[in-house]
């Protein structure tokens, strides 16, 4: 029997030093590309594949990403009747469609950690993850494919496979090391599916075992809880999801999926730029 993908986690605690000073009192994912910002396009993308329990890693300062997923009455008084009312509809629907729990690590000590934190939200279920600084979108290219989010197709994915499912992206080589890096044996023949045997976080490109990074959307066995709570620091003192996968990998447990669609990294400025380019061309088409 297939178990469902219920809750999605959205480690959301990092400090965006590479969007100093804007992130000094925001955070990063309340950095709007158009007039959206990145979480609500990650909460957007986890309704569309069927999740509504949104469980929200945070820190400190991030108290607005609590606000953006509330009502706010005094405004929504104010703006009612007016020509801005249809403006809060999009986040009125989410508001009205998904609960959002929320808790708080406490010292950021890298996103396997951030991950672990979660456990007290996700339980004993498989669940999906989101770093919603990765901005993902997949607009129909022709008739016939499929427009269907990221998340809705690696679920797909997880239904066949039953074990954890990274999303991975072709990547220029001398960009390794800003990724999980993986090595992997294609199991299927559309070639977009392979079974992971190892990964390496951010490695030299002399030493990545191959040009396919891990990016950010994953589905996690709950094993992994237990699996990160043995897994030393890593790379940069950091306690590293990938190292955690490994372990994980060791047994065939993981897939990788190379995902229909693109991805903005906005965690970057230049990503950021790109992004807000692409959604800004695409409005303005419509
Ligand atoms: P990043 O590597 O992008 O780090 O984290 P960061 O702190 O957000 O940004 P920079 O590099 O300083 O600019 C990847 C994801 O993991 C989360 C971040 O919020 C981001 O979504 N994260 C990272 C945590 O939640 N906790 C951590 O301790 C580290």
């Amino acid at each position: 029997m297939t178990t469902m993908i219920k809750k999605c986690l959205f480690p959301a605690a990092g400090y965006g030093t590479r969007f100093l000073p804007a992130t000094k009192a925001t955070p990063k994912e309340m950095l709007p590309v158009l007039t959206k910002p990145l979480i609500q396009y990650g909460v957007e993308e986890a309704l569309e594949a069927n999740i509504r329990t949104m469980a929200i890693i945070t820190g400190r300062g991030k108290r607005a990403i609590e606000d953006h997923f509330d009502i706010s009455y005094e405004l929504e008084h104010q703006i009612k009747g007016s020509t801005k009312e249809p403006l809060l509809n999009e986040i009125r629907s989410l508001i009205s469609q998904c609960t959002f729990s929320y808790t708080r690590q406490v010292e950021m000590k890298g996103l396997g950690h951030a991950i672990l934190t979660g456990e007290t939200l996700i339980g004993h279920e498989p669940f999906a993850v989101i770093l919603a600084d990765d901005l993902c979108t997949n607009d129909k290219q022709t008739k016939s494919a499929s427009s269907e989010g990221v998340l809705a197709q690696m679920i797909k994915i997880y239904e066949k496979y039953q074990c954890s499912i990274v999303a991975i992206e072709e990547i220029p080589k001398e960009e390794t090391h800003k990724y999980g890096v993986i090595s992997g044996h294609l199991v299927d023949n559309s070639n977009n599916i392979y079974r992971i045997n190892d990964m390496v976080e951010k490695p030299h490109p002399e030493e990545a075992p191959s040009n396919l990074a891990i990016i950010g959307r994953y589905i996690l066995t709950p094993d992994i809880f237990d699996i990160l709570k043995e897994t030393k620091p890593g790379k940069g003192g950091e306690i590293q999801i990938t190292d955690a996968l490994k372990e994980q990998a060791k047994l065939g447990k993981v897939i990788a999926y190379k995902f229909n669609g693109k991805r903005f990294d906005c965690g970057s400025v230049d990503g950021f730029v790109e992004a807000t380019d692409y959604f800004y061309k695409k409005q303005k088409e419509k």
